[in-house]
């Protein structure tokens, strides 16, 4: 008999995340854990909330596809541990021992339960750092498959058993593990090792450390998770959907809060970070990737996708827009069908309308671009309007070349400007030119064939013969 022995209320927290399985009923060639959830790997939820709880190490327990889980994570302050065979929790835990200290609260999360929260955690963390097996549980109308929490008629955790192991009044229980756990690194130690795969599975349960705490002496404390959703797991792609909508959810949730107005927030995905200012409304269906900024007031109409790119205050987006690594200033007017790749820089009240291509380039304040273009490799001035059709021929096929039309330019439709070429200030290009050479500033250049008509002429007929 141990008891409990609190440890320093000081001692660091090292976490350990079980991320070896297979998870064959995803039925994917990449590892269950780099399967993405909201844009990222559903470990890098896992190893998120473990950074919140200022974890000092964690220790992430790898097999099935190890090479390609250490690939992904290879930036991250991560201690990777192999597991192989795969021979169960309990098996998991044993191959991180030696990564995690005696005197450490050492906490136990699955890398395929992505959303429990680290203030959900905060007990099991109290528990072990009183000495004692902190648990996670959680009551379910289905508990089927789950291990079931047993109780004594005190209340008190005697043991967990598995639905594989369980008899029919055990199956009747709705309190189920989670599977995360907490304790004292000396304890866990020596229970992981003195695990026994005598069940159903022939695996090393994690979960029969609860029985071996108890027969130590040492307190069970199970924790009730107060939001099933966090405790549940992916184990195919229909449960990856769920939860999916259920982070999509809490962003939606999160917005709305902070006062964004979302035209349905069912039909709302952000996939990275969106900070906006008051009063922005976004319509149905659009898709946030990255890091977006979205000022005061802005209007992002629907079916748009937004990736790492910031639209100044009132600026309007409209439908079907695409926007990828651009910045938009104030009051700016965007699409519909607009598409605006990374390095476009417009300045304020810049106008980029329908069908129109823009990439690498900077737009001065108050230029248009309406219909139909692209502009590509250039530096647009102030006060520009380019017309309906407008190219800028900014690749020879070898190397790409850049544009630069100044200030107060007014460009004809169906304009092909070759570059690398300059258009002078308050210059006109009439429509249908192609442009070769620099255009000088305040002068009308045109290049087209001279028009003329024939007065004479008749337009063919059937029947009409020649010769003879
Ligand atoms: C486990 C628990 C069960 C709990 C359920 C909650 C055990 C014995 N059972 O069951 O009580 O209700 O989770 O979801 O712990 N893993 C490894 N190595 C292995 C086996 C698994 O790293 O050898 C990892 C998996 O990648 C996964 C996690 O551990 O992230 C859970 O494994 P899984 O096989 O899904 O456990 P369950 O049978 O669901
Ligand atoms: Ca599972």
């Amino acid at each position: 008999m141990v008891q409990n022995l609190p440890i320093d209320a000081a001692a660091p927290l090292h976490v350990v995340v079980l991320a070896a399985g297979r998870g064959t009923r995803m039925r994917s060639a990449r590892p269950k854990v780099l399967q993405p959830l909201a844009g990222r790997a559903l470990l890098a939820h896992v190893l998120d909330t473990a950074a919140q709880l200022d974890a000092q190490r964690r220790i992430v327990v790898v097999g099935h596809g190890a090479e390609q889980v250490r690939d992904a994570f290879s930036d991250a302050a991560v201690h990777f541990c192999l597991q192989q065979p795969q021979l169960g929790t309990g098996h998991a835990v044993q191959q991180a021992a030696a990564a995690f200290d005696d005197d450490a609260v050492v906490l136990v999360l699955y890398g395929d339960v992505p959303l429990v929260r680290a203030a959900t955690l905060q007990p099991l963390l109290d528990a072990a750092r009183s000495g004692a097996l902190g648990l996670l549980s959680v009551e379910l109308a289905d508990p089927g498959g789950y291990g079931r929490i047993v109780r004594d008629a005190a209340g008190q955790v005697q043991r967990i058993v598995e639905h594989k192991d369980a008899d029919r009044a055990e199956l009747a229980i709705r309190e189920v593990n989670t599977g995360i756990l907490a304790a004292p690194g000396a304890l866990l130690r020596r229970w992981v090792a003195a695990l026994r795969d005598d069940n159903a599975q022939h695996e090393f349960y994690l979960t029969d450390v609860v029985a071996l705490a108890r027969a130590d002496g040492v307190a069970v404390h199970a924790s009730v998770a107060a939001h099933a959703d966090e405790a549940l797991g992916v184990n195919d792609r229909s449960q990856l959907a769920a939860l999916e909508r259920i982070v999509q959810r809490r962003h939606a949730d999160a917005l709305l809060a902070a006062g964004v107005t979302l035209a349905d927030p069912a039909r709302f995905d952000l996939r990275g970070e969106l900070r906006c200012g008051q009063d922005v409304f976004i319509d149905v269906g659009c898709v946030f990737e990255g890091v977006v900024e979205l000022g005061d007031g802005v209007v992002v109409g629907p079916h748009s996708v937004l990736r790492d790119c910031s639209v100044g205050a009132g600026g309007r987006i409209d439908a079907f827009s695409h926007i990828d690594g651009a910045r938009c200033g104030a009051q700016a007017r965007i699409g519909p069908f607009a598409r605006l790749r990374p390095g476009s820089e417009l300045a304020d009240d810049v106008h980029i309308g329908n069908f129109t291509e823009v990439k690498n380039s900077s737009v001065g304040r108050g230029s248009k671009a309406n219909h139909l273009s692209y502009v590509g490799d250039a530096t647009v001035g102030e006060r520009v309007n380019i017309g309906a059709g407008t190219i800028t021929c900014n690749y020879d096929g070898a190397n790409k070349h850049r544009t630069v039309i100044e200030d107060d330019v007014f460009i004809g439709s169906d304009t092909q400007l070759v570059a690398p070429v300059r258009v002078g200030a308050g210059a006109t290009l009439g429509a249908g030119t192609t442009l070769t050479r620099d255009a000088p500033a305040q002068q009308l250049t045109v290049s087209r064939a001279r028009q003329q008509s024939l007065a004479g002429w008749k337009r063919p007929r059937k029947g009409d013969q020649q010769g003879d």
